[in-house]
C-alpha cells in the first residue's frame, strides 16, 4: 500500500506538466518585458553621461558583442534545456549540465540572486507609480530647483520630513499597492499573467516611449539665450566619441555592468522564462529578438528621453553634474522639473513615469519566477500557495530596504547583486556550460530548432573569448574596487551596522535557498529509491 503511494507520488514527480508560452509573440513580448526595465531608461542614461557620454558606447557595444548577446543565447539554451528535464530553475539546470552533488547548489545562486534584486527592485518602482500620480494630479508643480526636488523626493521616502510629506505614509501605500500587483500577476501563472501583462504593456510601452521620443525632438533650444544647451547638443555628447576615456577602466566596467543588467543575464531570470519553451522551439531568433529589442528601448528610446532633454534646459555641465549625484537623480530630480517648462507637461510627467512603472513591473514579475518556479516544481507547492510564500517572504524583507534607505541599505543590496553577483553567477554558468557539458554540446544545444543561423565565429567568441572577458573583469573589478568595497572603505562609520545588516541579509537569503535545494533533492532521493 505504502509503496503503491509512492509509486503513485513518484509518477506525479516526474510527470508534472509543465506551464508553456501560449504564443511566440507572447514569449518575445514576455522576454523584452524582463529585460527592458528601468535599468534602460534610469540606469543607462546616468551610466552614459557619468562615464564620457560617447566613450561609453565603444565598451558598452563590445561588451553587448562579446558578453551579453553570447550570454543571453547561453541562458537561453540553458533554460530550455533544463525545462525538458521539468527544471525552471538553474539548481535542477544545473544537475543535469553536471553531475555532481555540487552542482544544483552552485544553481542556488540563479535564485537567490533574482529574489535579492526584488526586494529592492519593486520598492523603486513603486516610487514611479506615485510620481506619475504626482504627475497626473500636479503635485510637484511649483518645484523649481534641483534641491527642492530632492527635499521632495528625500520626503516622499521619509528620511526628512517638510512642507511636501511628513512621513513614510505615501511611500508605503504605493508600494504596497505595486507589490500586490506583482504578486497578483505572478499568483495567475506564466500565460494568464505574465504573458497576459507583458501583451499590453509592451506596446504601450513603446507608444509612450515614442511619444515622449518626438516629444524631446521637437524642443529644440528652448532658451534663445543658450543656443548651446539644444537636444541636438544632448544627442552629439551621447554619439560622439571621446577615444580618452577609452584608456579608463572604470569606463569599461561600468559599460559592462550596464550591457549585464540591462539585458537580465547573470541573474538567472531568463533562463526560466526559456524553460518554459518547448524542446524544438528556437532560441537563437528569439535570443536576438529580445536583444535587439532591449536595444533599441535602451539605446534609442532611453538615450533620446533623460540626456537630450536635460541638456536643452540645463546645459551639458549641469547634466553631468545631476547625474553624478546618483542613479535616479535624472529622472527623479531633472525630469519632473523640465514637464513643469512644457506645454502638456502633466501629461508628458504622467507617461514618463507610466512607462518607468510599466518597464519596471514587467522585470520585477521575471525577478520573482525563479523562486516560483522553484517552490511549484521542487516542492509541487501550487501556484497561487507559492505566491503567497514568495509575498510574504518579499515582503518581510523589503521592510529594511525601506527604513533603512538613508542609511545605504539599498545601495550595498544594489552593489553585491547588481554588479558583482551577475558576474560571478556568468562565470559560473559559462564553465558549467561550455566547459562541463562541453562546447560543442552546448553548441548543438543552442541550435537545436533554430530559426537562423549563428555565425560560426560566435562559437569561438562563446567557447573562449566570453569567459575570458569575465575573469578579465572579475579580477580587475576587485583589485579597483571590490577591495575598498570588502573593507567599506567608503562608507560613513554610523553606517556599518546597516551595511553588516544588508550583507547579512542576503546571505541569509542564499542559504535559506540552499537548505531549500537540499531538501527538495533529498525528498527526490527518498521517492527514488522506492521507484527506481
Ligand atoms: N533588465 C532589467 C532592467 O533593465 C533588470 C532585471 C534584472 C530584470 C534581472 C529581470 C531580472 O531593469
Amino acid at each position: 500500500m505504502a509503496i503503491k503511494k509512492h509509486t503513485k507520488e513518484a509518477v506525479a514527480y516526474h510527470h508534472v506538466p509543465r506551464e508553456a508560452w501560449a504564443t511566440r509573440i507572447g514569449l518575445v513580448l514576455a522576454m523584452a518585458g524582463n529585460a527592458i526595465g528601468l535599468g534602460n531608461f534610469l540606469r543607462f542614461p546616468v551610466q552614459c553621461a557619468t562615464n564620457g557620454g560617447g566613450a561609453f558606447m565603444i565598451p558598452y557595444f563590445v561588451a553587448l558583442f562579446l558578453l551579453g548577446l553570447p550570454l543571453m543565447w547561453i541562458e537561453w539554451g540553458i533554460g530550455r534545456f533544463g525545462g525538458k528535464y521539468g527544471h525552471g530553475t538553474t539548481p535542477g539546470m544545473f544537475h543535469y549540465l553536471w553531475h555532481h552533488p555540487l552542482a544544483k547548489y552552485l544553481g542556488a545562486i540563479g535564485i537567490a540572486i533574482p529574489f535579492c534584486l526584488i526586494i529592492y527592485y519593486t520598492y523603486i518602482e513603486s516610487w514611479t507609480l506615485a510620481y506619475s500620480v504626482f504627475s497626473f494630479t500636479g503635485k510637484y508643480f511649483g518645484i523649481e530647483t534641483h534641491e527642492q526636488m530632492t527635499q521632495f523626493l528625500s520626503a516622499y521616502q521619509g528620511t526628512v520630513k517638510n512642507q511636501y510629506f511628513n512621513g513614510f505614509g505615501t511611500a508605503y501605500l504605493f508600494f504596497l499597492i505595486t507589490f500586490a500587483l506583482n504578486i497578483w500577476i505572478l499568483s495567475r501563472g506564466l500565460t494568464k499573467g505574465i504573458e497576459w501583462l507583458a501583451k499590453w504593456a509592451m506596446p504601450t510601452l513603446f507608444i509612450f516611449g515614442l511619444i515622449l521620443v518626438v516629444r524631446v525632438f521637437t524642443l529644440g533650444a528652448p532658451d534663445p539665450a543658450h543656443p548651446e544647451n539644444s537636444v541636438l547638443n544632448g544627442l552629439a555628447f551621447i554619439w560622439n566619441p571621446n577615444f580618452n576615456a577609452l584608456k579608463d577602466v572604470k569606463v569599461w566596467l561600468a559599460a559592462t555592468g550596464q550591457v549585464f543588467f540591462t539585458l537580465s543575464v547573470g541573474f538567472g531570470a531568463i533562463q526560466t522564462y526559456a524553460s518554459y519553451l518547448k524542446p524544438k522551439d528556437d532560441v537563437v531568433l528569439s535570443g536576438l529578438a529580445t536583444t535587439s529589442a532591449n536595444e533599441f528601448a535602451e539605446v534609442i528610446l532611453g538615450g533620446s528621453i533623460a540626456i537630450p532633454v536635460a541638456v536643452a534646459f540645463f546645459g551639458l555641465q549641469e547634466t553631468q553634474a545631476v547625474a553624478a549625484g546618483g542613479s535616479f537623480n535624472l529622472g527623479f530630480f531633472a525630469m519632473p522639473i523640465i514637464f513643469q517648462k512644457l506645454p502638456l507637461g502633466q501629461f508628458f510627467g504622467t507617461i514618463w513615469f507610466l512607462l518607468l512603472f510599466i518597464a519596471g513591473i514587467t522585470s520585477s514579475v521575471a525577478m520573482a519566477q525563479p523562486l516560483m518556479a522553484f517552490l511549484q516544481e521542487e516542492f509541487k507547492i501550487e501556484r497561487k500557495t507559492a505566491a503567497v510564500i514568495l509575498g510574504a517572504l518579499a515582503f518581510f524583507l523589503t521592510q529594511p530596504v525601506i527604513f533603512f534607505l538613508k542609511n545605504g541599505f539599498l545601495d550595498e543590496m544594489d552593489f553585491w547583486i547588481g554588479t558583482f553577483g551577475l558576474v560571478l553567477f556568468a562565470i559560473v554558468e559559462v564553465i558549467l556550460f561550455v566547459w562541463v557539458f562541453g562546447a560543442d554540446k552546448a553548441w548543438r544545444e543552442i541550435s537545436q530548432g533554430r530559426d537562423i543561423k549563428i555565425p560560426r565565429f560566435f562559437y569561438y567568441i562563446i567557447k573562449y573569448v566570453t569567459l575570458g572577458y569575465l575573469l578579465i573583469l572579475l579580477g580587475v573589478w576587485f583589485f579597483q574596487s571590490g577591495v575598498d568595497v570588502i573593507f567599506m572603505r567608503n562608507v560613513k562609520p554610523e553606517n556599518y551596522t546597516y551595511i553588516w545588516f544588508a550583507r547579512f541579509l542576503m546571505t541569509g537569503v542564499l542559504v535559506l535557498i540552499l537548505i531549500f535545494v537540499r531538501i527538495a533533492w533529498q525528498q527526490k532521493h527518498k521517492i527514488r529509491q522506492i521507484v527506481p
